[in-house]
């Protein structure tokens, strides 16, 4: 496992991968690594002869009251997580070199950027984007590995590769949950245990949703809300039911799937967890069934 600190070196070590023409796939992290992470990175492990991993805790997708400087870094720990898992190259790149203070340019995509997350988090995804395609530009890999615990996340990618030709297959990925439904999180660790066990709240939630859904939005976003309003220690931020593609607030009676997502605080910790409806008849897994 080599662990490249800069652009130039990330292309010297990919060079000779990409000229055999073997397929290489990217995760991108910002290390913290747990389940949710190593699971992409075996997934791409399964489908590309080359697995990059990329940590980089990215000033860019933090609002200035936020987390950044207390996010946990630590590399010696994710490289020891991650050597077992046969990846090629870790991309750690320096702050200094990667986002230098005369940066002018940002990568945005617009529209399904402007709720859920985006309503709170107003600059986030172009923090996102922006880095996103810059680590796919040094990688230039053949799929990029992303969580669907980040479902918005997810669809935005999805759009900004599309809309800018980027030649890359994404790839999304199931949540891991913790054994009792928690989708795994590296803001977990911020959590006391008692708020841990008040989180919960969040994929019980989203599992009673999921057994009783009819396909009507409306009754499935009244009764997330009405059950995370009622749920000690929990502060939620929105409870909606979307459109999986356009992120937009289905209303009334659906017949395609639906996408439950929501956003709560827990404490000082903001979490945020979704998942699938699918149309009467065919159901998907329960967000608080265990990892397998
Ligand atoms: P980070 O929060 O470190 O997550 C890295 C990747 O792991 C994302 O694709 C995320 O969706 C995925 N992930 C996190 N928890 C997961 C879980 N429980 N199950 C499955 N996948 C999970 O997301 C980011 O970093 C950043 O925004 C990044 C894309 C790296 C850009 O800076």
């Amino acid at each position: 496992m080599r662990l490249a600190r800069t652009v130039r070196e990330a292309r010297d070590a990919l060079r000779p991968w990409r000229q055999a023409g073997e397929r290489i796939g990217l995760v991108p992290t910002m290390g913290a690594l747990h389940e949710g992470h190593l699971s992409l990175v075996r997934c791409a492990a399964t489908e590309c002869a080359i697995v990059v991993a990329s940590i980089f805790v990215n000033p860019l997708q933090f609002a200035p009251a936020e987390d950044f400087g207390a996010y946990p870094r630590d590399l010696e720990r994710d490289l020891r997580l991650l050597d077992p898992l046969g990846i090629d190259l870790v991309f750690a790149p320096d702050p200094a070199d990667f986002t230098p203070p005369g940066r002018r340019t940002t990568v945005s995509v617009a529209g399904l950027t402007a709720g859920l997350e985006g309503a709170s988090r107003p600059a986030h995804f172009d923090g996102v984007t922006t880095i996103v395609a810059k680590l796919l530009n040094v990688v230039q890999p053949d799929r990029a590995y992303f969580g669907e615990k980040d479902f918005q996340q997810l669809g935005v990618i999805r759009a900004m590769v599309r809309d800018l030709d980027v030649p890359v297959e994404v790839v999304g990925c199931p949540t891991v949950r913790d054994p009792d439904g928690l989708a795994v999180s590296s803001r977990n660790l911020y959590l006391s245990p008692g708020q841990r066990a008040q989180a919960l709240a969040l994929s019980q939630a989203l599992r009673g949703v999921e057994a009783q859904w009819d396909g009507d939005a409306d009754h499935a976003r009244a009764m997330l809300t009405s059950r995370l309003g009622a749920a000690p220690g929990i502060r939620l931020d929105y409870a909606e039911v979307v459109d999986p593609e356009t992120l937009e607030p289905l209303e009334g009676v659906v017949d395609g799937p639906a996408q439950a997502v929501v956003a709560a605080y827990v404490g000082a910790t903001r979490l945020i967890d979704n998942c699938r409806l699918e149309p009467a008849g065919g159901r998907g897994a329960h967000p608080g069934e265990p990892r397998a």
